[in-house]
C-alpha cells in the first residue's frame, strides 16, 4: 500500500496486538494467533495499516513472553509456524503489514544459550551473557538494582558466578559485546524479515551497551536508569545491525526508548543516522519504579502532558521522527488515566483519539482502546498476575507489614495488568470503533494530519488542548476539552477565518467561531482555509 514512498512508515497507524489477551479462538483462556486471524477483517475495517504483536515467541512466560527461550519457535500456547505464516499472508492480502517484538537486550534463562553458559566458565555461549564474581564477602559485583525488584545480580553456584538480569532474575542479559552473540541475533532477524515479516518493535533497545566499569550508581543516583541507558556502545550497535539486516529489507523499525531522553532521540533516529526510523518516549508511561507501588505519582496534568509532547517535537525537528502512543501493555488504560469511563465512556475516548490520531508522529493504538476499555478494579492482590506486582509486593515486605490494602490502591492506578485483561469481544455496533475508523480515514486523506508541524496554542491551559497541523497546502485545528465541565476557548486572532470546515467531532457538527464552547471532553477537528 505504501511501497512506492520510502517514508511509508511517517503515514502509518500501528495497531498493537498482546496475543495473550486479544482473542481467544479455543476458548482455553488464553488469545492466540488464529484469534488474531478471525479478527484481521475487523482490523482491516478499522484502517490500521501495521500490526504489532507482543512476543509470540517460545517462553516460559515469566514476563508474558519478553523471556524469549527460543527467538525463532511460536509459543505453543498461541499455535504453530502454520498459524503464523497464515497470520502473515492474511495481514499481507489485506495490505497490513505485521511487525514483531525484537526482544534482545535478554532472553529467558530457559534459552539453549543460557542452558550452556551455566554449565561451565569455558562453555562457547558463556560470553553471551554477563557474568562477573563475587565480591570478597559474597555479595554481587555492584549494588544495581532490577527493574523488576532487588539485585540485578543472580548468584550461580554452579559456575560459582553472578550473572546479570536487568528485569527478573528469569531474563539473563545477553552480552552485546561479544560479536558472535550479535550475529547469532542479526541471521534470527533476517529469519523473520526473510520470511515476509515488515519489521520490528524493539524492546528496550538503549540498554543493550552496558556501562562498561560495572561501577556502583555514583552518589545520589541509586537506582537511576539514566546510569544504565543509551551506553557507549549503542549507536555502533544499531550501526552495525543496521548495516547487516535493516538497510537490506523495506522494514519499519521502532524502538522503545526506555532511558532516551528528548535530547538524545535523534542520534537513535535522526535521517542520517542509518539506525532506527522511530522511537518511543517515557516520558507520560506512568512511573513504575517499585516504591510507587506503595506511593504512586500523581497523573500528569494536560499541561504537563502537552509540555511533553511539545518537547519531543521540538527536540526531533525536522530530522528524527517518533512514534506517539497513549497506551500499551505496560501501562494503565488511557481511558482510566485522562478520560472518564463511568460517565462519558465514548466522549472522553473518543477526544483522546482524536489527539493520538492528530498529534505528530507515527501514532500506535493499543488493543481495545477503540472498544472503550477501561481499568479493572482488583479487590485483592492475588488476582494480579504481572511478574513486577509480584516481586514488588515480596520485595516491599507487603504482607508483612500490613499494607496490603496501600499495595492494592496503587495496583489499582499503575498496574500493567489493566491493560493485559482479555478484550470483551462483542458484536453490537460500537460508536467509539465506528469513531476511530472516520478519524483514521480522515487522517489518511491529509498531509498536513500524518507530516504538518504542529504548533500548540496554550501550552499552560489544563482543560483545553488546542493545535494547528500545518503543511504547505493545508493548515488543520484541533481543539479538545479534557475535563468533564464546558470549557470556553478562545481562537487566537491569527487563525479567526471565515472559511473553515468541521470534518469530526465527538458531538454533532458545529461552525468555527472565535470563541469556542466545549461541552465536556468534547473534540474538535477543523480545517481552516484562506
Ligand atoms: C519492555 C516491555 O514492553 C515490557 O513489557 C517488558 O517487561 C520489559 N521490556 C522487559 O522485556
Amino acid at each position: 500500500m505504501f511501497s512506492m514512498n520510502s517514508n511509508w512508515w511517517k503515514e502509518a497507524i500501528i495497531y498493537q496486538i498482546y496475543p495473550r489477551s486479544f482473542n481467544d479462538s479455543n476458548a482455553d483462556g488464553v488469545g492466540d494467533l488464529r484469534g488474531i486471524i478471525n479478527r484481521l477483517d475487523y482490523l482491516q475495517n478499522l484502517g490500521v495499516d501495521v500490526l504489532w504483536l507482543s512476543p509470540c515467541f517460545a517462553s516460559p512466560n515469566v514476563d508474558n513472553g519478553y523471556d524469549i527461550a527460543d527467538y525463532e519457535a511460536i509459543m505453543p500456547d498461541f499455535g504453530t509456524m502454520t498459524d503464523f505464516d497464515e497470520l502473515l499472508a492474511g495481514a499481507h492480502e489485506r495490505g497490513m503489514k505485521l511487525i514483531l517484538d525484537l526482544v534482545v537486550n535478554h532472553s529467558s534463562d530457559q534459552h539453549r544459550w543460557f542452558q550452556e553458559a551455566r554449565k561451565s566458565k569455558d562453555n562457547p555461549y558463556r560470553d553471551y551473557y554477563i557474568w562477573k564474581p563475587a565480591n570478597a564477602d559474597g555479595s554481587p559485583p555492584n549494588n544495581w538494582i532490577s527493574f523488576f525488584s532487588g539485585p540485578a545480580w543472580t548468584f550461580d553456584a554452579q559456575t560459582d558466578a553472578y550473572y546479570l538480569h536487568l528485569f527478573a532474575k528469569q531474563q539473563p542479559d545477553l552480552n552485546w559485546e561479544n560479536p558472535a552473540l550479535r550475529q547469532e541475533i542479526y541471521k534470527m532477524m533476517r529469519f523473520w524479515l526473510n520470511k515476509g515479516v515488515d519489521g520490528f518493535r524493539m524492546d528496550v533497545i538503549a540498554l543493550l551497551s552496558k556501562e562498561p566499569t560495572f561501577a556502583d550508581y555514583p552518589e545520589g543516583q541509586f537506582g537511576n536508569l539514566a546510569y544504565y541507558a543509551n551506553g557507549p556502545r549503542i549507536h555502533e550497535f544499531l550501526q552495525e545491525m543496521h548495516q547487516e539486516v535493516l538497510q537490506h529489507y523495506n522494514c519499519l523499525t521502532v524502538g522503545e526508548g526506555f532511558g532516551v531522553a528528548a535530547h538524545q532521540a535523534n542520534l537513535y533516529v535522526g535521517q542520517d543516522r542509518r539506525e532506527l526510523q522511530m522511537i518511543y518516549h517515557f516520558d507520560h508511561a506512568v512511573p513504575r519504579d517499585e516504591f510507587r507501588f506503595l506511593d504512586p505519582a500523581p497523573e500528569f496534568t494536560l499541561a504537563e502532558l502537552k509540555g511533553i509532547f511539545a518537547q519531543w517535537n521540538a527536540a526531533l525537528g525536522n530530522d528524527g521522527w517518533q512514534n506517539i502512543y497513549f497506551g500499551n501493555h505496560d501501562n494503565p488504560r488511557v481511558l482510566s488515566r485522562f478520560g472518564n469511563a463511568a460517565q462519558y465512556r465514548y466522549e472522553s475516548a473518543a477526544m483522546l483519539a482524536t489527539i493520538l490520531l492528530t498529534q505528530r508522529g507515527t501514532p500506535s493504538l493499543y488493543q481495545g482502546d477503540e472498544l472503550g476499555v477501561a481499568n479493572r478494579h482488583f479487590t485483592q492482590v492475588a488476582q494480579l498476575d504481572d511478574v513486577q506486582v509480584k516481586n514488588a509486593y515480596q520485595n516491599l515486605k507487603v504482607a508483612e507489614q500490613g499494607l496490603d490494602e496501600q499495595f492494592l490502591a496503587a495496583c489499582n492506578r499503575i498496574a500493567r495488568d489493566h491493560a493485559r485483561a482479555p478484550l470483551p469481544w462483542q458484536d453490537a455496533p460500537n460508536a467509539i470503533y465506528d469513531y476511530y475508523r472516520q478519524l483514521i480515514q480522515l487522517r489518511k486523506t491529509s498531509n498536513a494530519l500524518t507530516l504538518g508541524h504542529c504548533v500548540d496554542l496554550d501550552l499552560n491551559n489544563n482543560e483545553v488542548w488546542a493545535y494547528t497541523r500545518q503543511s504547505e497546502s493545508e493548515q488543520w485545528l484541533v481543539v479538545c476539552n479534557f475535563t468533564a465541565q464546558r470549557q470556553v476557548f478562545e481562537l487566537p486572532p491569527h487563525l479567526h477565518t471565515e472559511k473553515s470546515v468541521w470534518r469530526m467531532g465527538n458531538y454533532a457538527p458545529v461552525g468555527l467561531r472565535p470563541t469556542i464552547g466545549l461541552k465536556p471532553y468534547e473534540a474538535l477537528v477543523y480545517q481552516l482555509f484562506g
